[in-house]
């Protein structure tokens, strides 16, 4: 491999480090607020798992949903909390109590240093629920809308400066799903009444639900199409599993993660051509991660019940490779990948776990999430590495070895990324650093494990990573063992600054 200063891709945005609380299953009730728990704060939110979020240095939450948002009436969630209904809610078949809405969302957010990306209802509802919306949480005051915050105790505007039209409307999953067309139109007339309001917000359209939706990629073209002028990003989401057993094929996976990437972003650029636009959209990868373990488990849970343990999936540790690898991904396309919200945060398809009235812990996942975010920040540089091959059941020329390199200029330190997926062996790898004169390992982390199939447990971690990984540099040379089965994280810095 060859790294060089000169090399870059871009500036990271933070917000590829963000994630996403849905009303949802435990993740809301059960998850981040539990009024009766022994560590709720005086607003009811637990505070064992708030300095959780906070070690993770979560940049944006999406909120409210996910699909929950297509049939939800924002009004229930906010005032006097003896007075709101509670509400069949239709996506996931459960009673929501509207206890924890925009207001106290918005206060969760600041405890735990957040921005909020939130979500729109284009499913039921439309241009007027969501203009009303933004001027009670953005306009200063002096009208309805604004003054009834007032009212509801929040003097300042929240300032919401991320919004979503909608979610996965291409779906018919959906409530209230849409043709191409018909989403196109909602979403350009909902997008420029909430730009009359505050001007400064950016808005993101829809794209696919996966890449296996029958209408991609036509369904983002033509949402540009009309929406081209309105919108700021479109977004992406997509989850993997390990269904058929077969760990080779699972971790090939990014290969349809990063052919996704660069099907929305050539589309992006043609409706550009097409319009003659000095604008670039951006991507919001804005669901993302591994989802499949609580599939079953789901079919049993019955409906109508208060915060059921919804989308539990039980992370192992080949999981965990997956994920450092999806993160990686990112980092590679840090040019045009400028937001994702891994999907979700505390316990429903969660690197947070939780027990009511019990203990936190962390899943496998959690680990890779938390090291990308802490350290993946600053410029994305391009490693130009030869990585031996392999195939799988759907995928051919798969590198064993992926690999992200971030450069941080101030901090004069650069800080690589690996995943080897090969299953049997280590691998060395040698790269040239010479651009990094002085620069010496400072660390090189490893999360490893005999069993792909380990996972973390309350009291029990299995999955955690060590910091005992072969590193050292000689003469600009960087001379790296990747374990099999490995995720790796190595910070070198320069030793004379
Ligand atoms: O994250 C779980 C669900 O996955 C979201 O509600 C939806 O947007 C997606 O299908």
């Amino acid at each position: 491999m060859v790294l060089d200063k000169s090399y870059s891709i871009s500036e990271i945005d933070n917000r590829i480090y963000g994630s996403f609380i849905e009303h949802l299953g435990r993740a809301v009730y059960g998850g981040i607020y539990e009024p009766d728990h022994p560590e709720a704060d005086d607003q009811g939110f637990r505070k064992d798992v708030i300095d959780l979020v906070k070690e993770l240095n979560v940049p944006i939450v999406r909120y409210p949903g996910g699909n929950m948002v297509s049939a939800y009436n924002w009004e229930d969630g906010v005032g006097p909390k003896s007075q709101r209904p509670k509400r069949l809610e239709l996506a996931w078949r459960t009673i929501e109590t509207n206890q924890i809405g925009t207001n106290e969302f918005m206060d969760w957010a600041k405890k735990v240093n957040t921005d909020v990306m939130m979500a729109v209802n284009l499913g039921t509802r439309g241009i007027d629920a969501a203009r009303n919306l933004i001027e009670y949480t953005n306009h200063s005051g002096g009208t309805y809308w604004s003054d009834l915050r007032k009212e509801h105790g929040y003097e300042d505007p929240h300032n919401i400066k991320t919004w979503c039209l909608g979610n996965e409307m291409d779906g018919p999953w959906q409530v209230g799903q849409k043709t191409a067309y018909e989403y196109g139109r909602i979403a350009k007339e909902t997008g420029k009444a909430m730009k009359l309001v505050d001007p400064s917000i950016e808005l993101v359209a829809c794209g696919s639900s996966n890449t296996g939706m029958p209408t991609f990629p036509e369904y983002e073209a033509t949402t540009l199409d009309i929406a081209y002028e309105e919108i700021d990003f479109i977004s992406l989401h997509q989850y993997y599993g390990n269904r058929s057993d077969d760990t080779a094929n699972y971790l090939a996976k990014t290969m349809d993660m990063d052919h996704f990437i660069k099907t929305v972003t050539s589309t992006c650029d043609y409706i550009k051509a097409k319009h003659r636009s000095k604008k670039t959209i951006n991507l919001s990868f804005d669901e993302w991660n591994v989802w499949y373990h609580s599939n079953d488990a789901d079919k049993q849970i019955d409906a109508w019940q208060i915060a059921p343990p919804q989308l539990e999936d039980v992370y192992n540790f080949e999981d965990a490779l997956l994920v450092g690898s999806m993160l990686i991904t990112f980092l590679n396309h840090a040019d045009r990948v400028k937001m994702a919200c891994m999907a979700q945060l505390v316990n429903v398809i969660a690197p947070i776990m939780t027990e009511n009235n019990g203990r936190s812990w962390k899943q496998t996942i959690y680990y890779p999430y938390m090291y990308t975010s802490l350290y993946g920040r600053g410029t994305a540089l391009k490693p130009i590495l030869s990585s031996p091959k392999y195939d799988s059941k759907d995928f051919t020329d798969v590198n064993y070895i992926d690999c992200a390199a971030v450069y941080q200029k101030e901090a004069e330190e650069v800080v690589l990324f690996l995943v080897n997926k090969n299953l049997q062996e280590s691998i060395s790898v040698t790269t040239d650093v010479r651009s990094f004169e002085g620069y010496q390992v400072l660390e090189h982390v490893v999360l490893e494990n005999e069993d792909l199939k380990a996972t973390n447990k309350p009291g029990s971690e299995k999955v955690t990573p060590h910091k005992g990984g072969s590193s050292k540099i000689n003469d600009g040379v960087l001379e790296t063992r990747l374990t099999k089965a490995s995720w790796n994280m190595i910070r070198l810095r320069n030793v004379n600054a």
